[in-house]
């Protein structure tokens, strides 16, 4: 079939170069880790917008790209989260948790109280993109569907998380659940369903982290 094309732009390497350029990216991600306790040092807003251009790179669904970084910026914007989001964990963890969902999250020593939401510099809130209006030539409007989009919106956030890791800047990933209320702050249309909430910032001086472990490379990777 025609279609157009361009040619791959591809910088084959050698394998000592992949091999290291590899082994260095593991060490980096070793390193981390979800902060819930920032400094609020102020942040360049630039870095946190290259890291948003890095995760736009991200593949999707046919190439429908069905995602929105909201930078939350203004201030009384901002000062609505924390209260909402709070209101929703609240009733999580006191109510609509399961006795074993609590259990998995008692090694983590959280609850419902969200302190980062007010001093992490910046919020991204992420929003999945399920379908969308498209105008047509004739001015009406349609619903335009996107593919695959729960798988699209997670690479582009592993990929963001990535991005953000290498700037130096420490994140966390939050789901309040429901995230409904985030839609309704921030004036997103309808179309927009809130995916992820993530906290961007320097971690405050002497900031502790839950001690987890990565499994095992032999309990996760199998070989067919
Ligand atoms: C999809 C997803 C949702 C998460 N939701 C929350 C959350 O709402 N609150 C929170 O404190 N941590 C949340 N986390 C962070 C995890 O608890 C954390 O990634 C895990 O314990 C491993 O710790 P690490 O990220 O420091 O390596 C979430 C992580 C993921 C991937």
């Amino acid at each position: 079939m025609d279609y157009p094309s361009v040619r791959l732009d591809f910088e084959r390497l050698g394998e000592e170069e992949g091999r290291a350029r590899v082994r260095a990216l593991v060490a980096s991600l070793r390193r981390r880790r979800s902060v819930r306790d920032f400094a609020p040092d102020p942040v360049p807003l630039d870095l946190v917008d290259a890291a948003i251009e890095a995760a736009a790179t991200a593949p999707s669904g046919a190439n429908r790209q069905p995602w929105r970084f909201v930078v939350v910026r203004d201030a009384a914007l901002r000062r609505r989260i924390p209260d909402a989001a709070e209101a929703e964990e609240r009733d999580f963890y006191e109510r609509r948790a399961t006795p074993e969902w609590l259990a998995d999250l008692a090694p983590l020593g959280t609850d419902w109280r969200k302190p980062f939401l007010e001093t992490a510099p910046f919020l991204i809130v992420v929003f999945a993109v399920d379908h969308e209006p498209e105008r047509l030539a004739d001015g009406t409007t349609r619903s335009r569907k996107n593919y695959y989009v729960r798988e699209s919106v997670g690479i582009a956030v592993g990929m963001l998380l990535t991005a953000l890791h290498t700037a130096g800047l420490a994140t966390l990933t939050h789901t309040p659940s429901p995230m409904r209320f985030l839609a309704e702050i921030l004036g997103r249309p309808r179309h927009e369903r809130p995916y992820v909430l993530i906290p961007v910032g320097y971690p405050a001086p002497g900031a502790c982290v839950p001690d987890v472990r990565r499994r095992a490379l032999d309990e996760v990777r199998v070989f067919a």
